[in-house]
């Protein structure tokens, strides 16, 4: 631990050492935004894994039962701290490579992936190992007036020795680590048996691995390592899809600049009756405060951040981010700070889905569907996010009956005192362990609820009625919004403010059609290894709700009204009609 604490104060005066040095020189950010072009790419990154014989890895204890996000993030960022990034060459000989590492210490877990270039990410067991493995690094051009002396932990690998063709990177297997396009997706689907089969195969494919999880965290172990050199005992946390179970591969990479172990908000003051004489300068309100380090922390990472390109500071935005993309891991990067209700908000959807398998699979097939049609986009506006669609599952669920998932209100009532969590006035205490939540014995298959979701919000009164997860219930509105769904937290807030009407149209006209081919037998059963055009399965169940809707050209509400309705949506709401009639009979 001494190496490891040195190792930490050493890399905080290299960086001050770094900042003095740049003052005045030409901007190391130059040559980064050179490489900015990449950004908006889409980028085909494959993981070639492979897995160190000495792995000691964590997946017995995930085996023996479910852990709280906290201890997930403990344990990951952890693993990161022991981590370093090593840019490859495809010609590296893996043999030669171990061979060097191990010199610096015993190697837990590597892995090999793709993103402009060959990346590896090896986990040493001891974190004395990466201090002992930089103490040899060469800095490149060292002469060279903008060298920085910050030796981080992304590294570039040379000259290794000779090429063994027999043993390169190249003939490895390779994963996917960003999603396989829609395409191949249908195909996918259409070979399996059953909708819920289905169902299974497109979370499978969608979900994260565990390398890119990993990746994730050592993203962020990266990005501390230069904001420590501000706030030394700061941590940045990844939230959002990326922890919250819900994350696809290729999804952006949330981070929360978490200050709050300095900041004394979760410290006990101490007996001394001292206090530092400095922790910031005043500013007049919180935000400004927020504003202020991010803007610095967003500096550095678009100065001295290796991989970093394309840094935006977005600070006046409701929640203040920096925005960029980190070029070897392939993420898009958002960096917010002092945001922990969505902290909190990750912690809630991750419990959810660890409460029933079919929480995560209908979210998963939900936001696919969603994406496929365009309710949902990458682009801000006035879509559907994925987070309101999780909560409209969320809520769905929570309305069967039996209830799959319980209330938030009812993970409140079983918190104990050390969950208790009051942010900005805001209650968002919930219960974190998992053996005090009993569920009630809902046995509906995972084709049965997709089917009833689509019916549910096809038929939903939202000109009316709110969504409330808290309660479980829905409740009338209290203000004018297309959509409204109830903050689980900030609970005067729309987290669906955004929507408009031709959006949430297009959404109800698209749950009833869905819903519609569900009931149809012709397209809700295998197709008995038919083969369409070009070879291809033909698609039947799932798959066909992937494919372009007949529906999603409605513009809007006066438009529609104007359009004759087709007889295929006609067919369908009347069978829509007809099976509520049965259900109240
Ligand atoms: P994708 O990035 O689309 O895969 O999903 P995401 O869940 O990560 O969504 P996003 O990146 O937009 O937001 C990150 C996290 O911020 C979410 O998971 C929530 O925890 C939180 N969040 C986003 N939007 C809202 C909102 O409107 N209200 C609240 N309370 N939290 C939000
Ligand atoms: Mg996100």
């Amino acid at each position: 631990m001494r190496i490891c604490a040195s190792f930490r104060k050493t890399m905080a005066s290299s960086f001050a050492v770094c900042r003095l040095q740049m003052r005045g020189r030409a901007s190391l950010a130059k040559c980064l935004q050179k490489t900015d072009a990449f950004l908006h790419r889409s980028i085909g990154t494959d993981v070639v894994v492979a897995q160190a014989e000495a792995t000691r890895s964590d997946e017995s204890d995930e085996k023996n039962g479910r852990k709280s996000l906290h201890t997930l993030h403990v344990e990951r960022q952890e693993q990161a701290e022991r981590s370093v990034l090593i840019s490859c060459q495809t010609s590296t000989n893996e043999k030669k490579f171990l061979k060097y590492l191990t010199k610096h210490g015993e190697i837990n877990k590597y892995f090999f992936y793709e993103s402009y270039g060959v990346y590896a990410v090896v986990e040493f067991a001891n974190q004395e190992s990466v201090a002992s493995l930089l103490e040899g690094v060469a800095i490149p051009g060292g002469s060279h007036e903008s060298a920085v002396p910050f030796k981080s932990r992304l590294l570039s690998l040379r000259n290794l020795g000779s090429v063994d063709s027999s043993n390169q990177l190249s003939g490895w297997q390779c994963q996917p680590q960003t999603t396989i396009p829609i395409n191949e997706l249908i195909k996918r689907l259409s070979r399996e048996e059953s909708i819920n089969k289905q169902i299974s195969s497109l979370t499978e494919a969608y979900q994260l691995t565990e390398e890119n999880s990993r990746l994730r965290f050592l993203v962020c172990s990266l990005l501390k390592d230069i904001a420590t050199a501000y706030f030394p005992e700061c941590t940045i946390k990844p939230f959002g899809s990326s922890v919250n179970g819900f994350g696809k591969l290729g999804c952006d990479l949330d981070m929360l600049l978490d200050l709050d172990s300095i900041s004394g908000r979760n410290v006990k003051l101490p007996k001394s009756g001292l206090s530092l004489e400095y922790q910031m300068k005043r500013a007049n309100s919180e935000r400004a405060v927020t504003q202020s380090i991010l803007s610095v922390i967003g500096k550095c990472i678009d100065q001295f951040g290796p991989g970093c390109v394309g840094v935006q500071k977005i600070l006046n935005a409701r929640c203040p981010l920096v925005r960029f993309a980190h070029q070897p891991s392939g993420f898009q990067c958002d960096l917010t700070a002092n945001n922990r209700v969505a902290m909190k908000s990750t912690e809630l959807l991750y419990l959810y889905g660890e409460l029933d398998p079919r929480v995560r699979s209908l979210v998963f097939t939900v936001r696919c569907w969603a994406r496929a049609h365009g309710v949902t986009s990458s682009i801000p506006g006035a879509w559907i996010t994925n987070f309101s669609l999780t909560v409209m599952v969320l809520f769905f669920l929570q309305k069967r009956s039996p209830p799959i998932i319980p209330t938030l209100d009812h993970l409140r009532d079983l918190a104990g005192p050390a969950d208790k969590s009051v942010i900005e006035g805001n209650d968002c205490t919930f219960v974190s362990d998992f053996n005090k939540i009993q569920l009630q014995s809902n046995t509906e298959t995972q084709e049965q609820l997709l089917g009833e979701f689509f019916e549910f919000y096809a038929t939903f009164p939202f000109s009316r009625m709110s969504l409330n997860i808290r309660k479980g219930k829905e409740q009338n509105k209290p203000e004018v919004a297309p959509l409204h769904i109830q903050n689980p937290f900030e609970t005067s807030l729309n987290v669906s403010k955004n929507v408009n009407a031709s959006q949430l149209d297009r959404f109800v006209a698209l749950c009833q059609e869905s819903a519609w081919l569900l009931q149809q037998s012709e397209t809700s059963t295998p197709r008995g290894g038919g083969v369409g055009d070009e070879g291809a399965p033909t698609p039947w169940g799932l798959a066909t709700l992937l494919l372009p809707s007949q529906v999603a050209g409605i513009k809007s509400r006066k438009k529609r009204r104007r359009e004759p309705a087709s007889e295929r949506i006609k067919g369908l709401l009347e069978s829509l009609k007809n099976k509520n009639q049965l259900k109240k009979s």
